[in-house]
């Protein structure tokens, strides 16, 4: 372990318990995006293995987890789905709602927003931006 990683403060992904964690959020967090009508068809033909990856993926990008991800860009893993600004809050809402009723703290929550906001024109289409 080098001196950086000893004296770094926690990241949020370390602060909510790590993986184990970031597994049963996903359990949680499946639940509610896969059962939600307007936003299971974006899944239907991705596999099961697959589903589970990607939400582990957006909670971990979120947390500010270990970046072990080397797969497509997320604008470039997005932007053919065509997905709407409101399909994107639904799937935020999820989220935030999945890790405050796993007890993840105020300041915590508030931060995820944040990342939120800031990857969200990169994951909803060009042509649905507002104000593109
Ligand atoms: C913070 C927001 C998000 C993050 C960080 C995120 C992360 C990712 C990543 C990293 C991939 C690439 C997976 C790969 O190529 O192996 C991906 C693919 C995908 N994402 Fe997202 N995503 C987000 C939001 C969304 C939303 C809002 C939707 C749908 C409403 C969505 C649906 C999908 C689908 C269907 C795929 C393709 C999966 C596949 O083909 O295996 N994502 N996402």
């Amino acid at each position: 372990m080098t001196v950086t990683e000893e004296t770094a403060p926690a990241s949020h992904y370390d602060r909510i318990g790590g993986a184990s964690s970031v597994k049963a959020a996903v359990e949680l967090f499946y639940d509610k995006v896969l059962v939600d009508p307007e936003l299971a068809g974006y899944f239907s033909d991705v596999d099961m293995v697959g589903q589970r990856r990607h939400l582990a993926l957006m909670l971990t990008t979120v947390l500010g987890g270990p970046d072990g991800y080397t797969g497509r860009g997320l604008a470039e893993a997005h932007q053919p789905l065509n997905i709407p600004v409101e399909h994107y809050a639904k799937v935020g809402e999820h989220l935030t709602v999945t890790l405050a009723e796993l007890g993840v703290p105020a300041d915590i929550l508030a931060d995820v927003q944040a990342v939120l906001g800031q990857v969200q024109d990169q994951v909803v289409a060009r042509e649905n931006r507002s104000g593109a």
